[in-house]
């Protein structure tokens, strides 16, 4: 037999282990292992039932992801055979859970017979983020268990849950404190003991007949998840599976599910989806960051300055349970600070997002501070002042003078060089960018930004932290505007570039929203506010070439004082109280002036020009930041514009869809946009050379 599997008796009850690290998936050894074992098992006249469990740290992660797709992963007994056999066999079958069991790991424990879990084990069929439906019998049997709403709500919604909610709505027999194994062994020698039939979930019929009566709860939760899954196929094929399992008898339900599950296995989003999970995993790997590279344990943080970003950073090391110090100038920017936390704390807690308790507990971790006393025994700083660099690197030599040695001291600079300011200090080994994305209490990018100095450790512990605070880390290296605001900039320019050429702002963000983007990048620009990219193009206007392209337009709504959403008018217009945009007859008017006055004619645009417009020059930068080594790999790119700038996951992000469109097609776009529109525009060399090459830039980075 296998080692991924350890087989064991106790009494008269067959104990498989899976014993598979790290998540003891179900490859195909472990299937056939465990087949294998209840196969001794029915031979054995002594024993009378089998137990199910983990070993390590939780049952099972489920299914192989690395075999989907793969002959590996149908390979006899696939996943739904295994389960079918298990749900068939004549004797009991008890699953002991423990940790974690979701997906294919649940879907087997509900062919079980029983299921008992260790308190606080987390069960769940996340497969819907994966762009997938459970394809091994989870659709048909949760519903028999639990009824089609919960079912709906945990399968569309992909939520894990605990195993004492799992006990109210039936998932699971049993919670124990005790030992799990010892609790299972005990239920199963009981089932065996009383005799007759297994229960098995596929014939249990009380609930599905009773929602067989109720067809209206599935067209209200199409209804209710509209919004949430806009563009995305796999929550509604889980609709649809669920429905089967309702109206249909079990085996004609579980051939609906297995013939959505290849649909969407082999589906274009589901390839996407995957893609992003992966590139979420990989960009936690650093070229000189190992597992023994060591890293500073965070006790306790610092925080300088306590505007927007301050603000939101601190309440991220509460929420982490790290106490922390905000530190301001004076008094009253200190008590604006608190003011601003407590307010948004209490907003939460009125919405039902966390409890007064929560809030408390938060709150007393936060301590208001003037002057940098509070520096001294932090093992990090992060300083988020105004962005000027005078006022950083003075900053950073205090920090310099007073912090401990060894303590991180990070700055979330969007734009500064992160080298001259580490220059700033006698240890630039200790300074890294940790580079937060407005609300920061709410955004899960963090870019953490390698400076040329930074050691190991700092980068390894700046990572760590990240993981604390529940972020998307990813790590870049140092220019104007990092990764992400530094790719951002062809998108917001072209787009600009269109409406003066004769497009509008409402066309443009309706092709940008259907593409799938929760908004367009106008929309965008007013939810962030029009005077901070105004400010940062009056600073660089004495360096932009004169030959340089320029749309005026954007100045010329600030210097009406519009400023977007926060003075009700940007780009667009907006209603007392609403954050709806309303196209503003006067922004028309005024772009169209300023197209005259340019000599630009103006003409119709498709929205296939604005969606290539904007995005493969952004996608063509990103390749220039992989020459650079600004950015590791094309996944991180796309892991950062996902969590940064919500580009849909459904398409992987913007380095994963160039690859499905082919770089030879957007290349050749590129440079007709080139010749069209000048140097802006220009291919790079390592799409030009990707695309001459026929190759992707997945290829380029498995190299
Ligand atoms: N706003 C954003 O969306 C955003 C996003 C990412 C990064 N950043 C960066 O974060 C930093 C802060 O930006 P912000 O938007 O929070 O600015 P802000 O103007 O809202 O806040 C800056 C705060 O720093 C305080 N301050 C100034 N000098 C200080 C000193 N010597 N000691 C202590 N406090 C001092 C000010 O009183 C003010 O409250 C900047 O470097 C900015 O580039 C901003």
């Amino acid at each position: 037999m296998t080692d991924l599997i350890q087989y064991t008796t106790r009494g008269a009850v067959g104990l498989i282990t899976l014993a598979n690290p790290p998540v003891n998936a179900f490859s195909a050894a472990v299937r056939a292992g465990v087949l294998e074992a209840l196969e001794g098992i029915m031979a054995d006249d002594a024993l009378t039932a089998a137990v199910i469990t983990g070993s390590g740290k939780l049952f099972s992660g489920g299914a192989d992801i690395r075999e989907f797709n793969t002959p590996a992963g149908m390979q006899s007994p696939n996943l739904p055979e295994l389960i079918e056999k298990t749900e068939a066999f004549p004797k009991p079958v008890v699953a002991a859970l423990h940790g974690t069991a979701v997906g294919g790991a649940l879907e087997l424990s509900m062919a079980c017979h029983h299921r008992v879990a260790a308190a606080g084990t987390r069960l769940g069929l996340p497969e819907v983020t994966l762009g997938i439906v459970p394809g091994a019998g989870g659709t048909q049997r949760m519903p028999r268990l639990v009824g089609a709403e919960a079912a709906l709500d945990l399968i569309v919604g992909g939520r894990p849950i605990k195993a004492e909610e799992a006990l109210e709505l039936g998932l699971i027999d049993e919670v124990v404190e005790s030992d799990v194994v010892d609790a299972a062994v005990a239920l199963a020698e009981k089932v065996a003991a009383e005799g007759g039939p297994p229960r098995r979930t596929s014939e249990l019929e009380d609930r599905v007949t009773a929602d067989r009566e109720r067809p209206e709860i599935f067209e209200e939760f199409r209804k209710k998840m509209a919004r949430k899954a806009r563009g995305l196929e796999s929550p509604y094929a889980c609709v649809e599976c669920i429905e089967a399992a309702v109206n249909k008898p079990f085996a004609e339900g579980l051939a609906f599910e297995r013939e959505t599950f290849v649909r969407c296995v082999e589906s274009a989003q589901s390839k996407a989806l995957q893609h992003a999970f992966f590139a979420e995993r990989e960009s936690g790997k650093v070229p000189g960051v190992t597992k023994e590279t060591s890293t500073r344990p965070i006790e306790r943080a610092a925080v300088i300055g306590g505007g927007t970003m301050g603000t939101g950073i601190t309440m991220c090391f509460a929420n982490a349970g790290i106490p922390v110090s905000i530190i301001e100038v004076a008094q009253d920017g200190l008590d604006r600070a608190m003011k601003t936390i407590e307010g948004t704390y209490a907003g939460g807690v009125k919405r039902g997002r966390m409890s007064q308790d929560a809030m408390d507990a938060c709150m007393s971790l936060i301590t208001p501070s003037l002057g940098y006393d509070a520096v001294a025994d932090v093992d990090l700083v992060v300083e988020a002042v105004f962005e000027d660099m005078s006022l950083k690197k003075e900053i950073f030599g205090k920090l310099d003078e007073i912090c401990a040695e060894g303590a991180i001291l990070a700055t979330n600079t969007s734009t500064l060089d992160i080298n001259e300011i580490a220059r700033s200090t006698s240890r630039p080994e200790s300074v890294v960018g940790l580079h937060f994305f407005s609300p920061a209490n709410v955004m899960r990018l963090l870019e953490i930004v390698r400076g040329e100095a930074t050691s190991p450790e700092t980068l390894a512990t700046a990572m760590q932290i990240g993981k604390t605070l529940r972020k998307q880390g990813v790590v870049v290296g140092v220019r104007n505007g990092f990764v992400a605001n530094g790719m951002m900039l062809p998108y917001i320019r072209e787009s600009e570039f269109l409406v003066e050429e004769g497009a509008t702002p409402e066309q443009v963000d309706r092709v940008i929203f259907e593409f799938g983007f929760p908004m367009g990048p106008f929309q965008t620009m007013d939810m962030a506010g029009l005077d901070v990219g105004w400010r940062i193009r009056q600073a660089a206007a004495a360096t932009r070439p004169e030959s340089e392209r320029y749309s005026p337009v954007a100045d010329r709504i600030c210097e009406m004082g519009r400023m977007g959403l926060k003075t009700k008018a940007g780009w667009y217009v907006y209603e007392e109280g609403s954050r709806t945009p309303v196209p503003d007859p006067e922004i028309a008017a005024m772009i169209e002036a300023s197209s005259a006055e340019q000599g630009i004619e103006r003409r119709e645009i498709s929205d296939q020009e604005i969606l290539v417009r904007c995005l493969y020059p952004l996608v063509n930068l990103g390749a220039g930041m992989l020459e650079e080594g600004v950015a590791l790999r094309p996944s991180d790119i796309d892991v950062i514009w996902m969590h940064g700038f919500g580009f849909p996951r459904y398409h992987g992000g913007p380095m994963f869809w160039a690859d499905q469109i082919g770089l030879g097609e957007v290349h050749r776009v590129m440079q007709e946009l080139y010749e069209q529109h000048g140097e802006l525009l220009q291919p790079t060399a390592l799409l030009t050379q990707l695309a001459q090459e026929g190759r992707s830039f997945g290829d380029w980075s498995a190299e």
